[in-house]
């Protein structure tokens, strides 16, 4: 089987509690915690910042966390990001006014780095960056809230950055953000992701365990 990671986002989670939370989802078989960092400017929404993923670092968490970043302009932020714990760091290329150095500010910090796209960008920026790019991460919902419907055309542009990603010969992640759930996770790695963020659908529900077991057993089939 293909070498699947779960990543629940924490957009989802009782932030009241989230400590308890980011350990519950990994202790239940979580691969990966998504972090959505959102500024009320490049989404129309505000969630959190460096300080939470260090918290989440200094209460122990050694999984990798998975920082995306909804905020324009990206630079501040991601130097924040690299000092805190993050583990990959992803941006939507028009928030940025200089893709590559952004890039590259992400890898000489340690970090991996990766490119976010919505779902009416196009991939063409990917012809110059995916030698720079550790995750190309698809978003299936216009981003800024949890809780959203899957767009359908999101499973077209994942056969196309499938292509891309195998052509290219690097070692690069196809992950696939919004409205990922046990009904339809297997059709999205159907059609080329290989890491799946699920925000509602995991920490909307009871337990964590059982539900995660059922979108391995969807991908296993
Ligand atoms: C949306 C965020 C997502 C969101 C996914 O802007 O990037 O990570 O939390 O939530 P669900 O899985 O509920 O669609
Ligand atoms: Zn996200």
């Amino acid at each position: 089987m293909k070498d699947f990671w779960l990543a629940p986002s924490i957009l989802s989670a009782n932030f009241a509690r989230l400590g308890d939370e980011v350990d519950a989802v990994l202790e239940a078989g979580a691969d990966v915690v998504h972090f959505d960092v959102m500024d009320n400017h490049y989404v129309p929404n505000l969630t959190i910042g460096p300080m939470v993923c260090k918290a989440l670092r200094d209460h122990g968490v050694t999984a990798p966390i998975d920082v995306h970043l909804m905020v324009e302009p990206v630079d501040a932020m991601i130097a924040q990001f690299i000092d805190a714990g993050a583990s990959y760091i992803t941006f939507h290329p028009e928030a940025s006014k200089h893709v590559d150095r952004s890039l590259q500010m992400i890898r000489d910090g340690g970090c991996k780095a990766g490119l976010v796209f919505n779902p009416a960008t196009s991939l063409d920026v990917l012809e110059y960056t995916l030698e720079k790019i550790d995750m190309v991460l698809l978003m299936s919902v216009n981003p800024g809230f949890g809780g959203q419907k899957f767009i359908p055309s999101t499973l077209d542009k994942l056969r196309q950055a499938r292509a891309l990603i195998d052509q290219s010969g690097h070692d690069i992640r196809l992950e696939v953000d919004g409205g990922v759930g046990l009904g339809n996770i297997r059709e999205v790695a159907e059609a080329g992701a290989d890491t799946f963020v699920a925000g509602s659908a995991i920490y909307n529900t009871e337990d964590y365990a059982a539900t995660i077991a059922a979108m391995r057993a969807e991908l296993a089939q």
